[in-house]
């Protein structure tokens, strides 16, 4: 698994989801999904056809869920005598997970035969979203009337989820397996978000930079790059289209990231002034290395045994978010930028100097030593407006916050629009 569980607490308080399961070995993820999605604050509904209780047991997802499953249209626990309704109506989003080629082809022809997919026609369209993640062979995925079938839901208001690629349970090596529990919960809560950046293609920089001094030692800064991966996953939740220009971390690239690796500054100017081309939002939040070694030697410096340090001359990196900042389509408004202080004192001083030297309509300023590597932060934003305080909170919260900050200002004040 790629994140922990402290990363989704409480992402879904207050939602409910009715969670449904279909015939196929991926039952086994969809128990550890239905897992997490406790744990990030949802109530469940597990929901299961009768070909899922045959890979596994309606017990197991009542102990996870801490709900009594529901298997059939003529469960009689409800007074109305109709669970399809009175499911689809509680709902703030319908999972499938996983989704055989079976159902697929059921939700396609509208067949209402069993209570999961009876409950899937009867959900009020608007109110109740279906997430659907396939889950089968190479060979059944692949074929023209699974891909049809896909199509037609997606058509119908669907939302089909990707699928991995990889080992399957048949022994076969291709696409068709479902997502891991982790995956899918994080297309659950980006699907939820509000989308106040549909459309905008957003560039962010993140992580230090590491500049060589020989093949094995360099210039380097603490900062973990967790603030703007945050805003890259936040952005990317809120709709946009998300390209991460990372310098050296070991973080795992959010989902539907696109995601550009560069050790220097030199090698993050040349990638973001490219990016910067096409991208209508830049957000500056690398720690980028202010100097690197005019000279990097091609082989290990040697000491030279009489306890003189060799000499390191210096050479100025190019100020990336400044030059991007200030050229035309920065300046024209096709590019809004957005810009990092890190400072150790006098933050406001500092960063209302810094804003004006870089030339961007917002700075979001933070205390380096009280930020670099923690999982909370906090921020001072400045523009034209004057100062708003975020204050300390999860870099994942301060992320979203910052985005729909954003959001604001590049739209002119209109609020995004809620799923
Ligand atoms: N930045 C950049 N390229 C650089 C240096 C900084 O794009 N060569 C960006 C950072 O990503 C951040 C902002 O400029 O958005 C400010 O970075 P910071 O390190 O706080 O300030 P510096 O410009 O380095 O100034 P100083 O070290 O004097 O505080």
């Amino acid at each position: 698994m790629n994140t922990t569980i402290n990363d989704w607490a409480g992402e879904l308080a207050g939602r409910h989801i009715v969670l449904g399961l279909t015939g196929g070995v991926a039952a086994y993820k969809a128990a550890e999904f239905c897992r997490l999605l406790v744990k990030a604050g949802a109530t469940v509904q597990v929901v299961m056809t009768d070909a899922a209780c045959r890979f596994i047991t309606p017990v197991t997802m009542q102990a996870l869920s801490g709900r009594p499953v529901f298997t059939s249209q003529w469960d009689a626990r409800a007074d109305n005598h109709m669970p399809h309704i009175n499911l689809s109506r509680e709902a703030d989003a319908i999972v499938v997970a996983p989704a055989s080629a079976d159902f697929i082809a059921q939700l396609a022809q509208g067949r209402a035969g069993e209570l999961l997919s009876l409950l899937c026609l009867a959900r009020p369209l608007a109110q109740a979203p279906l997430l659907v993640a396939p889950a089968m062979n190479r060979q059944m995925w692949a074929h023209p009337a699974t891909q049809r079938n896909l199509r037609q839901i997606a058509a119908d208001g669907a939302h089909v989820l990707a699928v991995g690629c990889g080992e399957q349970a048949c022994g076969e090596n291709g696409d068709g397996r479902m997502l891991e529990a982790d995956e899918l919960l994080e297309e659950l809560i980006a699907f939820l978000a509000p989308k106040q950046l549909l459309g905008a293609r957003v560039l962010v920089t993140a992580g230090p930079t590491y500049e060589a001094i020989d093949p094995v030692r360099g210039i380097t800064n603490r900062s973990s790059g967790k603030m703007g991966f945050a805003i890259a996953r936040a952005a990317r939740e809120a709709g946009a289209d998300v390209t991460l220009i990372a310098g050296p971390v070991a973080l795992p690239t959010p989902r539907g990231v696109r995601r550009i690796a560069v050790t220097s500054a030199v090698q993050m100017h040349a990638a973001a002034v490219d990016e910067a081309r096409t991208a209508t939002v830049f957000i500056a939040t690398a720690a980028v290395a202010d100097w690197r070694p005019a000279h990097a030697a091609g082989n290990k410096i040697k000491k030279d045994g009489g306890g003189q340090p060799p000499p390191l001359a210096l050479a100025e990196n190019p100020d990336i978010l400044a030059e991007i900042a200030h050229a035309p389509r920065a300046q024209s408004g096709e590019l809004y930028c957005v810009g990092f202080a890190a400072e150790s004192d006098d933050l406001l001083v500092h960063a209302q100097a810094k804003r004006a030297r870089k030339g961007v309509p917002l700075l979001a300023a933070n205390i380096g030593p009280a930020t670099f590597g923690r999982d909370d932060n906090a921020l001072l934003l400045i523009d034209d407006e004057g100062v708003t305080e975020l204050p300390r909170a999860s870099k994942r919260a301060l992320a979203r916050q910052l985005v729909a900050e954003i959001a604001r200002r590049v739209s002119g004040g209109e609020e995004g629009e809620r799923v």
